[in-house]
């Protein structure tokens, strides 16, 4: 049993025995920070993906979705400020030849301080982070005696930007303007597809398009499982207002995807806003959505007012009018709005940290000692809307026809949810394994089912159980679903 508070190496290794996450590639020892989803993990990622999809596009008449390719044309990370600005400041370390991105580094010493002293070096680091002060920030970390840990010494070099895009190249023949980049966030896809969806889609300012996709980041210190990945998935919005509303449309953006979060029956106080103090090239306000990882508080959804840097790049760039015509009247003026690039307010949200969130918020040890025996359980109390396996059906034997009637529900009710069939092992064990995966409910088929059609349900929380009958279940299920 962990009794650590920072349950990070129990929850990683739960996920692994249980299906849900396997270090990629393990049979040729791994690739650092690579992760592949197993059978549960998979079904646990789309359940997430659904939840946000469905209160983003399915709730919002005004919001799209959009599927753009990973490839896209180089000039596009150009135009974006990706090429020159999406860098990192690192430093090397002359005895180990390990490379640290700066801010991991300072923030990983910091761990091991008192709060009140950690939180000055922090505030430190990010005003000369916010003033490009590398050599300033150099002293820090030498003035700090802030060692390398792999050979524990001082003997560092400046400090340098790092470029975290990947490229590659395009067609057969290496030549530099064959050079392509893995995206290293979705939104592009959605910038340059602006026009075309506002064209085709009618769709009228204020108006938003969301993607979920793969994205792609040379991190140099990828750190705590899941949570910094170089292959990762985000789920992105861009929503496209009138020049001069951002701030408001900012504010109600903030607001919704808090309650996005709340719904997920995590507390408030597992949640805080961070505002960014060194903005991003392209924001005039931003801030994240920190949640109380294992590791302490961090960034899970970034909200980002992106005015309206990326649609004037990408006209300058492409030389073709990114521009909106607004007819609505404009009540100053008594004239329409006219022409104008729209306003960008982006809602960001990493579907790996927000797995990871979710994995830590229901990865529970619960000690179930009585005075006769030693007895424990481990238990994923997942919100059932996102559970992989919402039902388990269980005969208690497989002979005496009560597999047969097990067969018969797992077919009533798996095309409306997730069913999981298993026969072996005693019903206790069983119980165990499906609180593992997180799976909320349980139904036992034995053989007071075939005299009056009653099952018993275990319910994973409280672990009680009660008879119902067995043409309720599909209903007792769906309605907790909602
Ligand atoms: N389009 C804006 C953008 O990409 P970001 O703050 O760099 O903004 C958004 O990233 C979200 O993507 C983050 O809040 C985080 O959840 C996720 N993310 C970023 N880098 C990641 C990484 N290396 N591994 C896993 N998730 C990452």
């Amino acid at each position: 049993m962990s009794t650590n508070q920072n349950n990070l190496p129990a929850i990683i290794s739960h996920c692994k025995e249980y299906g849900f996450i396997f270090p990629s590639s393990e049979i040729y020892d791994g690739l650092s920070a690579v992760y592949d989803y197993g059978q549960w993990g998979v079904e646990l990622k789309k359940n997430i993906k659904d939840l946000w999809w469905k209160s983003m596009v399915y709730m919002h008449e005004n919001i799209v979705g959009i599927d753009s390719a990973i490839f896209m044309h180089p000039t596009i990370w150009k135009a974006s400020g990706h090429v020159d600005n999406f860098s990192d400041p690192m430093i090397d370390n002359l005895d180990s030849k390990k490379r640290y991105r700066v801010d991991h580094l300072i923030e990983g010493f910091v761990e091991n301080l008192d709060a009140e002293k950690g939180a000055q070096i922090i505030a430190d680091m990010e005003l000369l982070l916010s003033k490009d002060d590398f050599d300033g920030l150099k002293n820090l970390i030498v003035n700090l005696g802030i060692k390398c840990p792999v050979s524990n010494t001082c003997n560092w070099t400046n400090v340098r930007q790092f470029n975290l895009m990947f490229s590659t190249q395009l067609g057969s023949v290496a030549e530099e303007s064959d050079t392509i980049y893995l995206r290293p966030e979705t939104a592009q896809g959605i910038f340059v597809n602006f026009l075309n969806v506002q064209k085709t889609g009618r769709m009228k300012i204020p108006f938003g398009i969301a993607q979920i996709g793969k994205a792609f980041r040379n991190e140099i210190v990828a750190r705590g499982f899941i949570f910094r990945m170089r292959e990762f998935e985000q789920m992105e919005m861009q929503f496209f207002v009138r020049p001069g509303t951002q701030k408001e449309w900012y504010e109600h953006w903030k607001e919704t995807r808090m309650k996005w979060h709340l719904a997920l029956g995590i507390p408030q106080e597992k949640y805080r806003f961070h505002d960014h103090v060194k903005l991003a090239h392209y924001a005039d306000a931003a801030c994240d959505i920190e949640y109380d990882f294992p590791m302490g508080f961090k960034e899970v959804e970034g909200i980002h007012s992106r005015t309206d840097f990326d649609l004037t790049q990408h006209q300058l760039y492409s030389k073709k009018k990114m521009q909106y015509f607004d007819n609505d009247i404009d009540e100053a003026t008594g004239k329409a709005y006219g022409n104008y690039i729209p306003y960008v307010i982006e809602t960001s949200i990493g579907l790996d940290r927000t797995i990871l969130m979710v994995l830590s918020e229901a990865y529970t040890e619960e000690d179930l000692s009585t005075a006769e025996k030693q007895d424990s359980r481990v238990v994923l109390k997942f919100p059932i809307k996102i559970a992989p396996i919402k039902l388990a059906i269980l005969p208690l034997m497989k002979k005496d026809g009560l597999a047969e009637i097990a067969k018969e529900l797992m077919q009533s009710c798996s095309e409306h949810f997730f069913c999981f069939y298993e026969e072996k092992d005693s019903i206790g064990k069983r119980y165990r394994r499906m609180d593992a995966l997180g799976t909320p409910f349980c139904v036992t088929i034995d053989h007071q089912t075939k005299e009056d059609g009653t099952v018993t349900i275990r319910y994973r929380d409280s672990m009680e159980q009660e008879r119902i009958h067995m043409n309720d279940v599909k209903e007792v299920v769906m309605k907790a679903m909602l």
